[in-house]
This record gives structure tokens, C-alpha cells and sequence, in this order.
């Protein structure tokens, strides 16, 4: 059985404008290991941040479910931790306060000390000492975020749920924080859902890449496998022989085949049963035959 499962997930919202309901995506089917890397990448509106507040529990799907670890996930838990894209800190509380808040919840047993320390431990992943008695209004848009993701790892979670966390950092900061993000993966072995806008990053972060076919009706296009090896720098990574193959097909998928594969999808023709697609022997396996 995978770690975390997304079962056949389907989701309905009301229509303001024609009274009835309309359809974000339909019967989703994501199976993720323990420790996986996933972005999720889609035109916006296909229902990416949706489906990751369903697996977080702030969103009820309309049918299907999500199991993690065997128990199916219907709330917000500990087990799982959210960084948006609006860095959602607490805004009274100083860098430390903020993590502090989020390891004593998660450790509600702890001495003082063991807090303070582990609460450290994270503030230094994140390169954030010297801001530690700041408060959020002080702190620049990457220091913020960094604060994100401190606390969001610092609970140990099962799973990590980033929705585009960096689409509002420059992208040299941007490039920084992926690295302490990278770093906090690999100390913690959690398993990432993540959402982004961004192929580079998707392709420099993931194990695989869920593509996501044009809302509404939105489905899953395919899924990407990154069998570039790790450690991936932002150099190394554009000299690997497959890399620019990678990108160029996801772009491609991104720019013709999303909007193709939704209409297929609008006439219920078919419902891409998750094709594969790996670069690994340089052939593209797991090719569906669509209309
Ligand atoms: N609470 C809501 N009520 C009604 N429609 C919603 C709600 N949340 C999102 N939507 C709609 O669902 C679709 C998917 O939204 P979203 O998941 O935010 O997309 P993405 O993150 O891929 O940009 C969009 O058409 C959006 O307008
Ligand atoms: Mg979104």
C-alpha cells in the first residue's frame, strides 16, 4: 500500500454565476511514497490548491478520499503541515515565538529546553539566527517564508503541503530557500506535496511531476518521473543529457496539450489513467492511445 493515497477524488463547488455546480477536477487517483518529492504543476484555476487543502483536510472532497499511512484524512492534523504562498505567520510573535508555538503544540510534553533547542535547530536550517527576535512586519518576503518552512518542518510531519511557496520571492532568494528546503527534506525524509508554477523548479525539487489538464474537469495529464540524480544543483542539473528533454516536455504539455487532453476529458472520452512518462532509457513508456 502506498504512504499517501489519493483515491478517486472529485470535486464540486457552486456556480455563483449559473446556480448549479461546477466541476474543478474529477476522480484524481495520486499514490505517493514514504518520502517522495511531488510537485503538482497546472494552468491556474485547474484546482491545484484545492486538491492540496483536501489532503491537508481544510477542503472536503465532494467524493473519493485521502488515506495516509492507512487512516483516512478528514481535518487538519499535526501529521501534516501547510506553507502557503501568504507565509500566514503570526504577526505579535517574534521568528522564534512563531516556531516555538508550532513545536510545543506538536510536543506538548517537552521541557523548555528541549523546545528552545529544537526550535533552533530549525531557525539555523534557515539560516534565520540573527532575525530570531524579529517580528514578521521586520522580515523581508524570503525571510518570512523561510519562517514557513521552519515551522511547518519543525513538527516532523508526515507530510509537507507547499502551496507555491516561493511565488512571491525573487529568484535568487528563491534559489536559496530551495536549497534550505532541499536540506530540510533530506534531514527529515517527509514526503512533499507541493505546488508551483515554476518547470525549473519542479524539475530541480521532485521525484515526479503531476501534470494537471485545464479546469474545469481537470484531471491528471501525466506524471513526469525526475530520474536526475541527487544531489541536483541549479547548475548541475542543466548539463544532465535528459534535462533539457524534461523540460521541453513539460512545457510543451503546459502550453498545447493541457487545454487538448481537458476537452478530451469534457467529453468523457477518457480519463488518462495517469500515463507515465520517464526519460530513464530515453523513451516515453506507459503511452496511452487517445483519440
Ligand atoms: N471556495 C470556493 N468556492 C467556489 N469556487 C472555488 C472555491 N475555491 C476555488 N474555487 C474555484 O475552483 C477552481 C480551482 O481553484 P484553485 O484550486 O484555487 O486552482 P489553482 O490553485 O490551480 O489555481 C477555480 O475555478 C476557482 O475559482
Ligand atoms: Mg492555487
Amino acid at each position: 500500500m502506498s504512504y499517501l493515497e489519493v483515491s478517486k477524488i472529485s470535486k464540486y463547488f457552486n456556480d455563483p454565476e449559473h446556480r448549479g455546480t461546477f466541476c474543478v477536477f474529477e476522480d484524481i487517483d495520486l499514490k505517493i511514497k514514504k518520502s517522495e518529492f511531488i510537485t503538482v504543476v497546472g494552468h491556474s484555476g485547474c484546482g491545484k490548491s484545492t486538491l492540496l487543502n483536501i489532503i491537508a483536510g481544510l477542503e472536503e472532497a465532494s467524493s473519493g478520499g485521502v488515506i495516509l499511512e492507512g487512516k483516512e484524512v478528514n481535518r487538519p492534523g499535526l501529521d501534516r503541515s501547510v506553507v502557503f504562498q501568504n507565509f500566514a505567520l503570526i504577526p505579535w510573535m517574534t521568528v522564534f515565538e512563531n516556531i516555538r508555538l508550532a513545536v510545543k503544540a506538536a510536543n506538548p510534553d517537552w521541557s523548555k529546553n528541549q523546545i528552545k533547542e529544537h526550535a533552533f535547530k530549525y531557525i539555523d536550517l534557515v539560516n534565520l539566527r540573527e532575525a530570531a527576535k524579529k517580528k514578521p512586519s521586520a522580515l523581508s518576503g524570503g525571510m518570512k517564508q523561510r519562517v514557513g518552512l521552519a515551522r511547518a518542518f519543525c513538527i516532523n510531519p508526515k507530510v509537507l503541503l507547499l502551496d507555491e511557496p516561493f511565488a512571491q520571492i525573487d529568484a535568487l532568494t528563491r534559489g536559496v530557500i530551495q536549497d534550505e528546503l532541499v536540506e530540510m527534506w533530506e534531514d527529515s525524509k517527509s514526503t512533499v506535496f507541493m505546488v508551483t508554477h515554476d518547470v525549473d523548479e519542479a524539475i530541480l525539487l521532485s521525484d515526479r511531476v503531476v501534470l494537471m489538464t485545464n479546469g474545469p474537469n481537470a484531471c491528471i495529464g501525466e506524471i513526469v518521473e525526475i530520474d536526475i540524480p541527487r544531489p541536483r544543483t541549479r547548475t548541475s542539473i542543466i548539463e544532465h543529457p535528459n534535462y533539457y528533454k524534461i523540460r521541453n516536455h513539460i512545457i510543451h504539455f503546459l502550453v498545447e496539450r493541457s487545454q487538448k487532453l481537458s476537452s478530451v476529458n469534457d467529453n468523457k472520452e477518457s480519463n488518462n489513467g495517469n500515463k507515465i512518462v520517464s526519460f530513464k532509457r530515453e523513451l516515453i513508456s506507459g503511452e496511452k492511445k487517445t483519440a
